[in-house]
């Protein structure tokens, strides 16, 4: 594709019809656009992508690229289907962020060949292919640093609120992309992040964009440093460290506004004595167990002892009164409890609420929590897609499940599903062969094992009847259980 530049902009030669986006990153407009353009048969080299406020004095609003009165062309009612691949979608999504003036102009030049070779995506020594994966790439790693190498400072508000504020020069237009993560890991803090593409305000409950901003807008030096390094200094885990990726991911550029930078050559050095008695107790060295809810509560949030803390997705904590006589545990939350950042109010959740009521237990007299504290998923284009934790990642939980037991101090712990039993008991059963009689944890506690409520969600027919009836009387023998406890 020939282009020429104009004010940062590549205009194809022949251009006949200008876009102009209203916003760099706004993907969705551009698929739009794009797909109308297509059933219209207009071909790439016909279209001009413009970003706002680079070449308003050569296009004017939406229509033709040069003279003519033509606005864009309307697809007839019967045009056939636009096809694009999920692999294109899933590339075109993250690469429309990137800082390429010609990215909008490509991902149109993909998608008209891929009409007519689906299968283009595939072939990895395609140019155009080639360029948009490289695009998307880059973009992936920028939001990735975001995420490792936002800062936040503390300024007091008027009224005394703590607002915290932070300033990051991305590479691309991933500011209004990324505003979820921030806003998932940091729900209850009142935030602002600044960069010159544009900055992003959470209160709490509301997001808000606002302009570009200077770097001199955003607060340096200040105490909130300190609780930086004591984060990161808990949250280094040296079974995980390597020295060479870590100076690779940790670009030079980035280090001026790291607090815990000077921390590194030290964490580093004692590490290998750390990892070492790690790998000799078989377990990891975590410090001392928080002895609140509120500490562990805390302690989740900051945990990334094990890859899932590390996804898209925030802690969540079990709820529930001290002392409850009973103690529910799950498997971990899934995307409507990670949204929530309350255990079991998803589909399962409600499922289980059904059958708790039939067999008369109060759920909210119980403690309910998850053996794994954050969702485990992987993307599906737009959708997280649950995946099973694994032995491991349930073992290195293990540990925040039994603070919260040791705080609570239930009588009876119910473990639904493979996963919460072996949160509890650090081994695998079969619950098949464990349901309908309890288990001495070492403390005396009793555990009653019964099937996850999302396995039944997943049958039908006979097989759900058959198994919803095993439930139901699993946990009948555990209200009853629960009465003579009580007496
Ligand atoms: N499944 C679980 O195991 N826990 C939840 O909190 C939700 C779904």
């Amino acid at each position: 594709m020939t282009a020429q530049k104009h004010s940062g902009q590549n205009v194809p030669p022949h251009a006949h019809y200008a876009v102009h986006l209203p916003a760099p990153d706004d993907f969705a407009f551009w698929r739009e656009r794009a797909r109308g353009l297509i059933q219209c048969d207009v071909p790439p080299d016909r279209v001009a992508w413009i970003e706002p406020g680079a070449t308003g004095d050569l296009f004017g609003s939406e229509g033709p690229a040069r003279g003519g009165d033509k606005r864009l062309p309307v697809p007839p009612a019967d045009a056939p289907p636009v096809r694009a691949s999920q692999r294109f979608l899933d590339v075109a999504r993250s690469a429309a962020l990137h800082s390429d003036p010609a990215r909008f102009g490509l991902l149109y030049h993909v998608l008209w060949r891929l009409q007519r070779q689906p299968r283009l995506m595939e072939d990895k020594a395609d140019v155009q292919v080639r360029r948009l994966e490289e695009l998307a790439k880059s973009v992936r790693r920028d939001a990735h640093k975001m995420h490792a190498f936002v800062r936040f400072r503390e300024v007091a508000e008027e009224d005394g609120t703590p607002h915290f504020v932070a300033w990051f020069e991305p590479d691309h237009h991933i500011v209004r992309a990324e505003a979820s993560f921030f806003m998932r890991r940091f729900a209850n803090m009142r935030w602002s992040i600044l960069t010159p593409r544009g900055s992003i305000h959470w209160d709490g409950e509301t997001m808000h964009e606002g302009p570009p901003a200077r770097r001199s807008d955003a607060p340096s030096g200040d105490p909130v440093e300190d609780l930086w390094r004591s984060y990161y200094a808990a949250i280094f885990n040296p079974a995980r460290l390597k020295v060479g990726a870590m100076l690779s991911e940790m670009p030079k550029k980035y280090w001026k506004n790291l607090p815990e930078a000077e921390l590194i050559p030290q964490l580093i050095a004692g590490a290998q004595a750390r990892e070492a008695r790690m790998v000799a107790s078989g377990s990891l060295d975590m410090g001392e167990r928080p002895a609140s809810l509120g500490a562990v509560d805390k302690a989740i949030h900051a945990c990334r002892n094990c890859p899932i803390g590390e996804l898209d997705n925030r802690a969540v904590m079990g709820e529930g009164p001290l002392g409850a006589l009973l103690m529910i545990v799950g498997e971990q939350p899934g995307d409507q409890e990670d949204q929530a950042g309350r255990p079991f109010v998803g589909p399962a959740g409600q499922l289980l609420d059904d059958y708790l009521t039939r067999a008369g237990i109060d759920r909210s007299s119980a403690y309910v929590t998850n053996a794994v504290k954050h969702f485990k998923f992987t993307w599906k284009g737009k959708r997280r897609l649950h995946q099973s934790p694994g032995a491991k990642e349930i073992d290195t939980c293990r540990w925040w499940l039994e603070a919260e037991r040791a705080v609570v101090q239930p009588r009876l712990v119910l473990a639904l599903g493979a996963s919460a039993a072996r949160g509890l008991l650090g081994k695998t059963v079969s619950i098949t062969k464990a349901r309908g009689q309890p288990i001495q944890l070492e403390d005396g506690t009793e555990l009653w094992v019964t099937a996850h409520p999302s396995y039944l969600l997943r049958l039908d027919g006979e097989a759900r009847e058959t198994q919803a009836a095993l439930f139901a009387a699993d946990l009948a023998a555990v209200q009853e259980r629960l009465a003579e406890l009580a007496d």
